[in-house]
């Protein structure tokens, strides 16, 4: 009986909506609207997009092409995160200016930062263009055509779209293929770096605290658009303008109290939600463990040399963020899949599905002839997983791959010639933090190649571990990639002769036939490219319309794809494990309670323990009288939500969302409300620090607050 129970429970939930679960489309959200309402919005759908009037999407930027930005003021202010700006505060910071370390904020107009590169792309309207894009497309056809024809389609509507104006058409498909979404866009080009708190504020508990709750993250910075003076995006000039928002954000310092309703709004990147139980299995159970594995050996190296000196710490610091990042998720995401018995419940929902099927020949086979492409991928997705993490992560890998390139590659010889050339002076910059004589660079590569061949993935490298061992060291000592002389003398002056030096290298020989085994042996690349770009694609399209004609009545939303999406919930806390409750809120007393001086990431600035002993809180403080910092809430978001506007339900401004709890990161597969949430900055805490912390008053006046 209890068993009975379960399963019919497993069959039930996997493809239902769970509450608080969607990113949802704008110009859609009429379908929403009466829930969300009843949620305890006080707006409409037309509040938050309209196609006739100024609304909240004209507030929300494409920051780039991968966090969200929000306009806060009439003068083209906006915010986003501090680890969505951190390479234009780094790299415009020097010694004697040092903005990572100590923060920046302009405090007039002239001293704002033009950002070489940094766009932000404001949405003017979408259209269902789905008739138009699958024009001439039939049932009949082979895949190659049907994408033939649609990649015209494409090209020829986002062209007319835009003829004679400034906009941008982007045209992007929708469940696999079954819709099509144009989105007209402006495009900024000149961005202006305006503030960003020290990293100690905005980068406060670094990677230990990346992904985790209690978080006490100040995770802001801020820019200004500019743009010529009649309005329109420019490349960057002293005659630009502030650039005057369509709508720019009213900012509450009420606050949010728990289960108060709350909505995002932003560029979430990608989900994958449809996904079968074959696909969930090999990325979230096989694929997450081996990448763990590889990149546990380079943080090990590089944190080892990170506590040997404040300079090592920060030759490295960037590096092992960005490996700490996936890293950390993944073991998150793999953890809740296994919680939540994901792939079971999907096999479920396909015992069900198929059931459903039976009698359609439409639907017939699709889910038999997933479980076969799968099959085939299977051991070229692992083998794929250990050359990535393995071969291509390693310094000297990476650069006998660009070697291989300029070996290979099929442009012509003066083309090779200047590339080489090119290449030869970007070799001071490179060699200050590549470790020839030290333990990192040549552990990392020999250690990881080690493991793939001890997992059966690199037999070209012989039977022996000691013969293995040596042959691994001998590449590294021997390849001019790890001479710098010798590699700048042969890159400088690049002819076809010197490529047969480079040819015989160890190194690069090494990639070679690294690169051979894992792409061309048994017509891998072929095989891999024909099921994984095409069938896999197709036969998605077909199981994703099945899903939605299996129950019409669900509203299903679309995975994620860095289109604007509004996720709605509310503030909530969690059980993360047994005996323990998490809080909604942080305050700043979970600051001092983390402030440690020995420790990087919790060092705290005497400027803000001097604000905390005083409690000179202005009109940011909570009810309480304390210092809100974060909160959580249950809107589901991912990757590229970065920096999103999180909104009351009068659509006001009172979070900038940064993160997720790791409890919860397997929500690009799989939504949990009991585990998923978000994390956002309280706006009080990030006006506290503006106003009151760095004395930028000016800028918290442009913005339009009530209280
Ligand atoms: N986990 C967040 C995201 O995926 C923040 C990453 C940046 N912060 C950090 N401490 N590395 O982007
Ligand atoms: N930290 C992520 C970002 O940068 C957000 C997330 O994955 O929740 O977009």
């Amino acid at each position: 009986m209890r068993k009975l129970f379960i399963s019919l429970l497993f069959a039930v939930l996997p493809l239902a909506m769970m509450a608080d679960e969607g990113m949802w489309i704008p110009m859609l959200l009429q379908k929403n609207e009466a829930d969300m309402q009843k949620a305890g919005m006080r707006i409409t759908a037309k509040d938050i997009y309209d196609i006739n009037h100024a609304c909240l999407k004209d507030a929300v930027i494409l920051f780039n092409q991968g966090c969200t930005g929000e306009f806060v003021s009439d003068q083209g202010l906006f915010l986003t995160n501090h680890h969505c700006g951190y390479y234009y505060i780094t790299s415009n910071s020097t010694v004697e200016h040092d903005y990572l370390t100590h923060g920046f904020w302009a405090m007039s107009r002239e001293q704002e930062i033009p950002c070489r590169g940094l766009t932000a792309t404001r949405l003017v309207r979408m259209e269902d263009v789905t008739a138009q894009v699958l024009e001439g497309v039939t049932d009949q056809m082979s895949e190659k055509d049907r994408a033939a024809i649609i990649s015209k389609n494409i090209e020829r509507i986002s062209a007319k779209a835009v003829e004679g104006s400034h906009y941008k058409a982007v045209i992007k498909p929708f469940y696999y293929g079954n819709q099509y979404f144009m989105y007209i866009n402006e495009v900024f080009t000149d961005v202006r770096l305006v503030g960003a708190p020290p990293s100690n504020i905005g980068k406060f508990g670094g990677d230990t605290d990346n992904w985790i709750w209690p978080r006490h993250t100040g995770d802001f910075s801020m820019f200004r658009v500019y743009c010529s003076p009649d309005g329109k995006p420019a490349a960057f000039s002293s005659d630009n303008v502030p650039y005057k928002p369509l709508k720019h954000l009213t900012v509450s310092l009420k606050g949010l109290n728990e289960d108060d309703f709350t909505f995002v709004f932003g560029y979430p990147g990608s989900t994958q939600r449809y996904v079968t139980s074959d696909a969930m299995r090999i990325s979230a159970i096989e694929v997450n463990p081996i990448r763990i594995a590889l990149r546990d050996i380079r943080l090990k190296y590089y944190k080892d040399a990170m506590e040997q000196s404040p300079a090592q710490r920060l030759k490295y610091a960037s590096k092992v963020a960005s490996i700490a990042n996936g890293w950390k998720k993944w073991q998150g995401e793999t953890l809740g899949i296994e919680r939540l018995q994901g792939v079971a419940k999907k096999e479920a929902y396909e015992r069900q599905f198929q059931r459903w099927a039976n009698d359609k020949p439409e639907y017939r086979d699709v889910l038999p002839r997933l479980h076969q492409a799968y099959a085939t991928l299977h051991p070229i997705t692992i083998e794929r997983t250990y050359f990535d993490e393995a071969v291509r992560s390693s310094d000297l890998m990476q650069r006998a791959g660009l070697m291989y390139t300029l070996l290979y590659g099929a442009t012509s010889d003066s083309a090779k010639h200047a590339w080489a050339g090119n290449f030869a002076k970007q070799q001071d910059k490179y060699f200050s933090d590549f470790d020839k004589h030290g333990p990192i660079d040549k552990g990392i590569f020999v250690d990881t190649y080690i493991l793939m061949w001890k997992a059966g993935y690199a037999p070209y490298l012989g039977k022996e571990e000691s013969a293995v061992r040596k042959k691994l060291v001998t590449a590294f000592d021997k390849s001019i990639l790890t001479n710098k002389d010798r590699l700048v003398k042969l890159l400088s002056d690049y002819t076809p002769k010197q490529g047969k030096k480079l040819e015989n290298d160890p190194a690069v020989a090494l990639f070679s036939e690294a690169y051979s085994y894992v792409y061309h042996k048994d017509n891998k690349l072929q095989i891999h490219d024909s099921i994984a770009y095409h069938v896999v694609p197709a036969l998605m399209r077909t199981y994703v319309k099945g899903i939605m004609e299996k129950d019409p009545d669900v509203n299903y939303f679309p995975d994620a794809n860095l289109t604007l999406r509004v996720a709605y919930g509310a503030v909530k806390g969690f059980k993360p494990k047994d005996a323990t409750y998490y809080v909604p809120y942080s305050t700043l007393a979970g600051i001092m309670e983390k402030e440690n001086p020995d420790i990087y990431d919790y060092v705290v600035e005497p400027r803000l323990k001097e604000l905390y002993r005083t409690k000179d809180y202005g009109r940011y403080a909570d009810r309480n009288g304390d210092m809100p910092v974060c909160f959580l809430t249950t809107c589901h978001t991912t990757g590229g939500n970065s920096g999103s506007p999180v909104l009351n339900a009068d659509g006001q401004l009172v979070g900038v969302n940064f993160d997720r709890c790791w409890e919860g990161t397997m929500s690009d597969l799989l939504f949990d409300p009991n585990y998923c949430r978000n994390i956002c900055l309280d706006i009080r805490y990030c006006l506290f620090i503006i106003d009151k912390f760095a004395g930028a008053r000016h800028l918290v006046d442009e913005m339009t607050i009530v209280q």
